[in-house]
């Protein structure tokens, strides 16, 4: 089977436990730019394989991969016709707020290096690569009645380079990095931004159809909404509780009206599949007291359920509990009207089932403990939530504050994702780590490797329905108000040479070996952390809350 069609499509005559003998791929060539069936039957072909084979293997199909962003790896910010993004524009305003005091003018200068990068995922024998499309590159004032012929150069280029070294594109059209002139119209908080975003995915759709069959309309909506209009991302909005609701509204709309515009008017055409990416860090509840469990509950709603329910859920709209909490709280507060917008009956249906699949993000685990959080008279998410979050503190840490490691966290996540949105088709579009530079990075290894098998256990002992992992990052890049302090990267970049050398880790030639045989080496197997979750016990009271 070849590579991308195990997430595209599913020819009608792979059914059963016998699919994997067919040799298909002179059928799903004429199929699969227009069946979308389920892959369920394969999958399941898939579980007797792996039970009866005693190491650790993906099959099937399984699709491997790197993912970078724009705005984190192209450097090149004001060449060419691009536009200022509202990166380039906070982190020149205020380089005092990133950790390093840096940007990303030049990052990986990966808009100069095409055939190097695509060079390096041919030798580690991935089969996806997911990018995004840098929204200011394409568009440099944000709207389309101007588009700069050297942006869609730029991804034509990339997307040729992927195609004749065998590397599917996964294509992000948003992480991140608004045009600053839409942000001078309130951004994300504006109703308006979801039009305008329909605008420039049509120039997408128009311009990369034929080469692009993965698609994702945006990465991370909690992230960039809570964390740029309620937190320190850039735009620097500080209105947490309003205005990252406010951006989470316009984003879902959005999402919808670019998943059915590609509905409508391009799939029949260029066939593809088109999803969404959403994190979810497992949480769990710090005890067995149902106030715990149940504000453990809350929490996955308010960090995932906030932008899955809307689309995966078989009812719609926003998680009840958020619905309900939200309301109250702007209620006792004097609003006149909840913080939490309402969607009309039209746009929840537009909403409800607008995907091919979902990308999942995932890192980390918390341990959540019930909230005694007073109501107070200015708004805030964690204030709605009302949960204490924190993490032990002898889980394995990393380069990161935020991220320990706790692998069976993962499999709990694609658990919960299974049973409350009726097992959606998966593509993990990101999980990594951060570790201090350095080539030998054996515990990123490690790290890679216990997530992989608890991502294993998730499939091939419960039924999770996950097509592919990719990995992030391909390159160690700039980590947003990390700066360049985190290093995520498979290969090392180092800034300090001119030509900003990329050299492989240990974990690519880990990776690399991965790819390309789909099973995890035994020779790894001493470095796991323990991810048999059932052992997972209660921890009690701690004061730790992050
Ligand atoms: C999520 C984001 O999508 C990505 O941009 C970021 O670098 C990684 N997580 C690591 O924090």
């Amino acid at each position: 089977m070849t590579m991308a069609s195990y997430l595209l499509c599913i020819p009608v005559s792979c059914a059963g436990a016998g699919c994997r003998d067919i040799d298909m791929s002179r059928i799903i060539h004429l199929f699969c730019v227009v069946i979308y069936l389920d892959l369920l039957y394969c999958v399941n072909a898939s579980v007797l394989d792996n039970v009866l084979d005693s190491k650790v293997c993906f099959k099937n199909g399984f699709l491997f991969g790197v993912a970078t962003a724009s705005y984190q790896i192209e450097g090149a910010w004001n060449v060419s016709g691009k536009g200022e993004s509202i990166w380039d524009r906070y982190t020149h305003e205020h380089p005092e707020r990133v950790f390093d005091h840096q940007n990303a003018d030049t990052a990986d200068a990966s808009y100069y290096k095409v055939k190097e990068d695509v060079r390096v995922m041919k030798e580690m024998g991935i089969s996806l690569y997911r990018f995004s499309v840098s929204w200011p590159r394409i568009l440099p004032n944000g709207m389309s009645n101007e588009i700069n012929e050297d942006g869609l150069r730029y991804y034509h280029e990339l997307l040729d380079e992927l195609k004749l070294n065998g590397i599917t594109p996964v294509v992000t059209m948003y992480h991140w990095d608004l045009p600053q002139s839409l942000q001078d119209l309130g951004g994300w908080t504006n109703p308006i931004m979801a039009d305008y975003f329909v605008d420039y995915a049509r120039v997408l759709l128009e311009n990369f159809g034929e080469k692009v069959k993965i698609w994702l309309t945006f990465n991370e909506p909690l992230s960039f909404c809570h964390d740029g209009y309620g937190g320190d991302d850039a735009p620097g909005g500080r209105s947490s509780g309003f205005e990252d609701y406010l951006c989470g509204h316009t984003v879902l709309r959005a999402h919808a009206l670019v998943y059915r515009l590609f509905d409508n008017e391009f799939r029949r055409k260029n066939g593809g599949v088109m999803g969404i990416t959403l994190c979810f860090s497992w949480m769990e509840a710090a005890t067995t007291s149902a106030e715990d469990q149940a504000a453990a509950e809350t929490a996955r709603q308010f960090n995932l359920g906030w932008f899955a329910h809307p689309i995966f859920s078989e009812s719609g709209d926003y998680p009840p509990i958020m619905r309900k909490l939200v309301d109250a709280n702007s209620k006792r507060q004097g609003f006149p009207r909840s913080r939490l917008p309402y969607f009309t009956p039209q746009e929840v249906k537009m909403l409800k089932g607008s995907y091919d699949f979902l990308g999942l993000n995932h890192y980390t685990t918390y341990l959540i403990k019930q909230g005694s959080r007073k109501l107070k008279a200015t708004p805030s998410f964690l204030d709605d939530m009302n949960v204490k979050v924190f993490q032990r503190d002898d889980w394995p840490k990393t380069n990161s504050t935020w991220l320990k490691v706790v692998p069976w966290g993962f499999r709990k996540s694609l658990n919960w994702v299974r049973l409350n949105y009726n097992n959606p088709k998966t593509l993990i579009t990101e999980n990594g780590v951060a570790f201090e530079a350095g080539l030998r990075d054996i515990r990123r290894i490690n790290y890679i490797d216990s997530y992989l098998r608890s991502l294993h256990d998730a499939m091939f002992k419960d039924g999770c329905f996950v097509v592919g992992y990719i990995y992030w990052s391909l390159l160690d890049n700039f980590e947003w108000m990390r700066g360049f302090s985190e290093r995520f990267g498979l290969y090392e970049v180092d800034y300090k040479s001119p030509n900003l050398t990329r050299t492989p880790r240990l974990s690519a030639k880990y990776f690399t070996n991965v790819a390309k045989t789909g099973c995890l080496p035994n020779s790894y197997a001493d470095y796991t952390y323990n991810s048999d979750y059932s052992s997972m016990q209660s921890y009690g009271d701690q004061d730790q809350c992050v």
